[in-house]
């Protein structure tokens, strides 16, 4: 959607929300948060978890999995470290300021890539599940909750209005299920393998891919560029992984 929902505009929105997201959205995601962790927990291991804001789901993951966080607004990381310190959550491996659109880690690196209430904000969400596919294993799984707009009615009608409204504030309302399910169509090793509605009110979902055991999906869109790393080491003082990409 090459709209004027922009990478910029979106980061500026969440370091605006930082302060107050805890108290906004904490409660009225915490159902689709238990649920996405339970999803990732029956993989286990290498954990990223894309957009990770202010860390609320950290907590939620066994000590024995690895989890890496990164979003795009570094004070909404800046409240995830607060977090990690206050609560010593040894098992966050780090924690980085990255574009979901161009993650700076090598193919195949986690056995879960989890994105709650992401896809829906991030500018162009079929680069972002490319790279999603791209960083995670075969027979590794993608779980993402998300919005999934209504298509017609009166519903689909206010949501396309409400839309240069939310853009600033940082998310979609239109966000039609097609979006998915075209993107799974052109990805070949992308498998749906659940969706099914979460609160509040059903407007949400948890949907599931795995990605194929027979290799690796050709022409990964974006290349690990280290540059990233530089950026995130200015913004991001936690753990911090490697320039090279490595995952410790
Ligand atoms: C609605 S919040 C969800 C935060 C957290 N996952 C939760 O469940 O509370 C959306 C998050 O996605 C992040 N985000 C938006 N666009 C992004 C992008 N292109 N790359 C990485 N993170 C992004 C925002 O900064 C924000 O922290």
């Amino acid at each position: 959607m090459p709209e004027k929902h922009q990478a910029d505009t979106v980061a500026l929105a969440y370091d605006r929300w930082a302060p107050i997201y805890d108290m906004v959205f904490g409660p009225v995601f915490r159902e689709g948060r238990r649920a996405a962790t339970e999803a990732a927990e029956r993989i286990g291991g290498r954990m990223l978890e894309v957009g990770v804001g202010t860390g609320l789901s950290l907590s939620g993951y066994r000590r024995d999995n690895t989890i890496f966080g990164m979003d795009i607004s570094a004070p909404m990381l800046w409240k995830a470290r607060g977090r990690v310190n206050r609560q010593r959550l040894g098992h966050v491996g780090g924690l980085a300021v990255m574009d979901a659109e161009r993650l700076a880690f090598p193919d195949a690196a986690f056995d879960v890539v989890v994105a709650q209430y992401v896809v829906t904000a991030v500018p162009n969400p079929e680069r972002a599940l490319d790279e999603f596919l791209r960083v995670v294993r075969p027979g590794g799984e993608i779980v993402i909750t998300t919005r999934v707009g209504a298509e017609t009615g009166v519903r689909g009608t206010i949501e396309r209005w409400l839309m240069p409204v939310t853009s600033k504030l940082g998310w979609r309302t239109e966000f039609p299920w097609r979006r998915y399910a075209d993107w799974a169509a052109g990805a070949p090793d992308a498998r749906l393998i659940e969706r099914r509605p979460l609160p509040p009110l059903g407007h949400f979902s948890l949907v599931r891919f795995v990605k194929a055991e027979r290799g690796m999906k050709q022409g990964s869109p974006a290349k690990h560029d280290p540059s990233t790393f530089k950026a995130m080491r200015t913004t991001a003082p936690h753990p911090v992984l490697s320039p090279e990409g490595e995952l410790p």
